[in-house]
């Protein structure tokens, strides 16, 4: 026989005007390789049918079932019940706009993020989709590739400080993506271009350094290099503003390191 699980839920609905913020306990026997998403599901067929979630694949890839399971940010279809205590605590990402219970839009946030960020190849060339399409080194296409496998779950910006004390913070995901672009030999921006998107405390400058966002990420997204690396070649870019004689020295001279998917820091 499994543990007894007891599971404390925040439950709000801000539709309904006589919802008031609250936890709400359940109990559940625990069963073999159970987990959280499993353990909702349940809940919701056999004890509550107005308890709200998110989930769609199930295998840690679209990123909706993410939520703070005993107080760390999380997928739920990725956390065995086995590894938490007996008392589950949850409750919704902050940051996001609440829809109700566990479910927050992390969507709206993201798309007005990348418009923020530029988010796209910036290229003046004409595409003639007749031709072949151009090469690009293995190398380089594993990089952007690696830094791609972000699912926009969020669980970086719940965990960033200075996303829960500001709103307009980019966080590690916005981030990630602008490295993404740099990396990128289509994109035809140039240093100054991107530091006009990131060169602020919004940007890459209100990021603290300290990492929740590295270890939350459930993808494993080698965040703490992207961020050390834009943090470093954008200082270097407004020092650089600021004396433009100095734009002149190649930047690896002064050892501001490269892109290293998975590499050290
Ligand atoms: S390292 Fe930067 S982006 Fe990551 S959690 Fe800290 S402040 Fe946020
Ligand atoms: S960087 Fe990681 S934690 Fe952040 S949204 Fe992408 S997958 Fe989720
Ligand atoms: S349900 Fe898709 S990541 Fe969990």
């Amino acid at each position: 026989m499994g543990r007894k699980l007891q599971f404390e839920i925040f439950r709000f609905n801000p539709q309904d005007p006589l919802s008031v913020p609250r936890m709400q306990t359940y109990f559940l026997e625990e069963t073999d390789k159970m987990t959280l998403y499993i353990a909702l599901n349940r809940l919701r067929e056999e004890q509550d049918p107005s308890l709200i979630f998110d989930f769609c694949c199930r295998a840690g890839i679209c990123g909706a079932c993410a939520m703070v399971i005993n107080g760390r940010p999380g997928l739920a279809c990725q956390t065995q019940t086995k590894d938490q205590p007996a008392k589950i605590i949850l409750h919704p990402l902050p940051v996001f706009k609440l829809i109700g219970d566990l479910s927050v839009d992390t969507g709206v946030w993201f798309r007005e993020m990348y418009n923020k960020t530029e988010s796209w190849i910036h290229t003046n060339k004409v595409i003639d989709p007749h031709q072949q399409e151009e090469r690009m080194e293995n190398e380089v296409a594993e990089q952007i590739y690696e830094l791609e496998r972000c699912i926009e779950c969020g669980c970086c910006i719940a965990a960033c400080g200075t996303a829960r004390m500001r709103d307009d913070f980019m966080g590690a995901a916005a981030l990630n993506r602008i490295a993404r672009f740099m990396v990128d030999p289509r994109d035809e921006r140039s240093e100054d271009d991107f530091f006009e998107v990131i060169g602020t405390d919004a940007g890459i400058f209100g990021c603290m350094g300290l990492l929740g966002c590295e270890d939350v990420c459930p993808k494993q997204l080698p965040l703490q290099n992207q961020l050390g690396y834009l943090r470093r070649k954008m200082g270097i870019t407004a020092v650089k503003q600021l004396v433009p004689a100095l734009g002149k020295i190649k930047l690896d001279k002064l050892k501001i390191g490269k892109f290293i998917p998975g590499g050290d820091k």
